[in-house]
C-alpha cells in the first residue's frame, strides 16, 4: 500500500459554532467556547502527525458585523485562549503567529498577541496561524502598498512588480503553500479566507459543526486529500498517451 502523504500546510475554516449551541437552546457564545475544545484537539493531532503548519479561521474582517454581544464574547474568549494555552503551546514546541490586521483589537489583546508569538518564536515544531480579523482581501490590499512604496521610493519599477514580489507581503509567504483548506458546518464558500494562497489548495467540505470535528474527522479530511491527484495545470504522465 502507498504511504500515506501528510499535508504539509492545513487551512481550517471553523464554522458552524452558532448553529451547534443553537441546537441546544444555548447562547452562540457557548458554542465558541465549545469551538475552543476542538480547536485544542486538533491542534495537538495535527502536531501528532507532522503537518508543518495549521492555520485556522477564528474571526474574519466582516465579523465584526456580528451583534455587540456575541464580538465582546469572543474578544474576551480569545483573550482567555492566549492566558490558558501559551503555557502548554510553548511546552509543546509550537510557534504561534496572528495573521491578520490586529491594530483593531485592544491594547491588552494586541500585547497578548505580540507577548505569545515572542513566547513561542523560537519553537521548531508546528507552526500555527491564527487568523484573526483577517481577510484575504486586506491581505493583498496591504501587500500590494508595500509594493506600491517601493515604486514610490525609486526602490523598484513597475516592471520589476512580479507574483514572486507581491507574494512577500502576503501573510504566511515564508512558509510552505496550502495544501488542504477544510470547511466545517456546511456551507461551499471562502468567506474573504486565505485568497492568494489557495490558488492550487485541495478543498474538503463537511456539513459537521465545528464543536463536533474530532481526531477521526481530520483524519477523514487528510485520507480524501490522499485520494486527490494534484496536476498544478499539468498533466498526469502516467497512462498519458503522448
Ligand atoms: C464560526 O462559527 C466562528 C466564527 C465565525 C467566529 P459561527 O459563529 O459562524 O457559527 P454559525 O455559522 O452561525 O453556526
Ligand atoms: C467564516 O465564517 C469566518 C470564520 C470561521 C472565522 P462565517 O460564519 O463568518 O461565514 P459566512 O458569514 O457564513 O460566510
Ligand atoms: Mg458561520
Amino acid at each position: 500500500m502507498q504511504q500515506r502523504h501528510i499535508p504539509r500546510h492545513v487551512a481550517i475554516i471553523m464554522d458552524g459554532n452558532g448553529r451547534w449551541a443553537k441546537q441546544r437552546n444555548q447562547l452562540r457564545a457557548v458554542g465558541h467556547r465549545a469551538g475552543l475544545k476542538a480547536v485544542r484537539k486538533i491542534v495537538s493531532h495535527a502536531a501528532e502527525l507532522g503537518v508543518k503548519v495549521l492555520t485556522l479561521y477564528a474571526f474574519s474582517s466582516e465579523n465584526w458585523k456580528r451583534p455587540e454581544t456575541e464580538v465582546s464574547a469572543l474578544m474576551s474568549l480569545f483573550i482567555y485562549a492566549l492566558n490558558r494555552e501559551i503555557k502548554s503551546l510553548a511546552k509543546n514546541n509550537i510557534q504561534l503567529h496572528i495573521i491578520g490586521d490586529i491594530s483593531k483589537f485592544s491594547h491588552q489583546l494586541q500585547n497578548m498577541i505580540i507577548n505569545a508569538e515572542k513566547l513561542t518564536q523560537n519553537n521548531t515544531g508546528l507552526v500555527l496561524n491564527i487568523a484573526a480579523n483577517y481577510g484575504g482581501r486586506w491581505d493583498i490590499v496591504q501587500s500590494a502598498k508595500k509594493v506600491a512604496l517601493q515604486v514610490l521610493q525609486g526602490d523598484i519599477t513597475v516592471d520589476d512588480i512580479t507574483e514572486e514580489r507581491l507574494s512577500l507581503g502576503i501573510c504566511a509567504h515564508d512558509l510552505p503553500e496550502v495544501d488542504l483548506v477544510i470547511r466545517t458546518g456546511g456551507e461551499y464558500r471562502i468567506s474573504n479566507f486565505l485568497l492568494w494562497q489557495i490558488a492550487y489548495s485541495e478543498f474538503y467540505f463537511t456539513d459537521v459543526l465545528w464543536p463536533d470535528f474530532n481526531r477521526t474527522l481530520f483524519e477523514e479530511a487528510i485520507n480524501t486529500f490522499n485520494a486527490r491527484e494534484r496536476r498544478f495545470g499539468s498533466v498526469n504522465v502516467e497512462g498519458s498517451l503522448c
